[in-house]
């Protein structure tokens, strides 16, 4: 259509509207704006009223769940920055990196005794008794039921029903911290995949490597000069076989695939298959998820993802991207696994401000649910050390859906559609049904 009809069709309308006509046409849509403005204020009161309720109910069946709502806050004064900062420091130190965080990258902090308390502090769940028994401490050593720090890195947990029995695994990194090159990521040779088991999800038994690296076939994909990061396993029902997916890759982190390997027992070994990059894609960060109706669904797009479900709806974290160094999580969720997903905020609540935006100086790995309370879960993560990487500690913390999410949504008038999802943080805690 030309300028001219256009305008043609356009002129007409404004010139026939007379006065009266302009003050109804203003009319109905002020009362429609009106009539949408109170059905929205309704569906948020009723909305409220429904997450409310439901945190009530959930908090008058469990009231020990009160307990790991209330959060603890941290006073971390950051010192002013000093000139010189120790060179891993220097190189990791980037201007979106929050004070807090600059800190935590640096190996001479004076405050790093805060961030990765010694061994003088560590947790022996065979030797606490009494009031100090089933505490976890998010960032202190852990030790197995053998007294030392075991190594299940960016790992996953599988409850074994067979056995009734949890299998943690992880990235086992017990070997020197390097760069394979001056602008390489810090980077531990892969060992292998390291499994603990445990029966009350706080004492620890170690059962070794599952599947170990390939130490000369230079051509393998578990060959040491690689890189073997976040094994998850799931059991597979109908073959009765354990299956991990793991990320593998080269040291440059080109390869980007996911590796598979099978065992008959949920301690190994472990029998490497192969790897692939799903439809062709780069896959690095990944995670495992076997859904209530057997299905399973591998791989996401941001990094450090762990997904849930929940009353039908599927919760998701993530972690920006930003290597070993601590960032923001999100949370997002959606009514299937394939999406739509939508981000409903950042989940953190307690500490300070610095520390909800480094998610608690870690970065999520896997979720757990908290046995025998609904709607609550463990929220596991990982505290990484580039400085030291078989050094760095494990952050286990109270999750609980409900109440409202703190970012409005796109695509919903900015009413939330879904409750929130909180990680409460706490330097110590237990499991409340011990
Ligand atoms: C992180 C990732 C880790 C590891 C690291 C290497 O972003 O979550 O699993 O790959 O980068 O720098």
């Amino acid at each position: 259509m030309g300028g001219e009809e256009q305008n043609k069709y356009r002129k007409p309308i404004a010139f026939l509207c007379d006065a009266g006509y302009r003050c109804s046409k203003s009319a109905v849509v002020l009362s429609l704006v009106g009539f949408l403005f109170m059905l929205q204020l309704y569906s948020l009161a009723t909305h409220r009223g429904a997450v409310k309720g439901d945190i009530q109910l959930r908090v008058s069946r469990h009231p020990l769940v009160r307990e790991l709502e209330q959060v603890e806050e941290e006073n971390i004064q950051v010192p002013p920055p000093r000139k010189k900062r120790s060179p891993p420091a220097s190189k990791w130190r980037h201007k979106r990196n929050t004070a807090l965080v600059n800190e935590f990258l640096d190996e001479n902090s004076q405050l790093r005794h805060v961030f990765f308390p010694d061994m003088k502090t560590a947790i022996d769940p065979v030797k606490a008794a009494g009031n100090e028994s089933h505490y976890y401490h998010p960032g202190k050593f852990w030790l197995d039921t053998e007294g030392n720090p075991f190594q299940a890195h960016g790992g996953g947990i599988l409850y074994d029903e067979r056995s009734a029995t949890y299998y943690w695994y992880g990235e086992y990194k017990d070997g020197p911290t390097y760069r394979a090159h001056k602008k390489g990521a810090a980077r531990v040779d892969v060992i292998g995949v390291g499994c603990c088991s445990s029966k009350d999800l706080w004492k620890w038994k170690n059962q070794g490597i599952v599947l170990a690296a390939e130490q000369t076939n230079e051509a393998h994909d578990l060959h040491k000069s690689n890189v073997l990061e976040r094994p998850k396993v799931v059991c597979n029902e109908r073959t009765g076989k354990y299956v991990m997916w793991m990320h593998i890759d080269d040291a440059n982190y080109t390869k980007a695939a996911v590796g598979i390997a099978f065992s008959d027992h949920p301690t190994g070994p472990f029998e490497y298959l192969r790897s692939q990059r799903p439809h062709g894609f780069d896959s690095r960060d990944m995670t495992l998820f076997k859904d209530d109706d057997g299905r399973i669904m591998v791989g996401q797009r941001r990094e450090a993802p762990a997904l849930f479900k929940y009353q039908g709806t599927y919760y998701m974290f993530t972690s920006g991207c930003s290597g070993w160094a601590p960032n923001e999580a999100l949370a997002h969720a959606a009514e299937s696994i394939m999406g739509t997903w939508e981000t409903i905020g950042n989940p953190c609540i307690g500490g300070n401000k610095m520390f909800r935006l480094a998610t608690f100086l870690a970065q999520s790995t896997f979720v757990i649910p908290l046995p025998g309370i609904p709607g609550s879960y463990i929220f596991m993560a990982d505290r990484w050390n580039p400085a030291e990487l078989r050094d760095s500690r494990y952050v286990w913390l109270p999750l609980i859906v409900g109440g409202l999410p703190d970012r409005p949504l796109e695509f919903n008038l900015g009413f939330p559609s879904w409750p929130r999802v909180s990680i409460y943080w706490h330097r110590k805690w237990r499991l409340p049904l011990t």
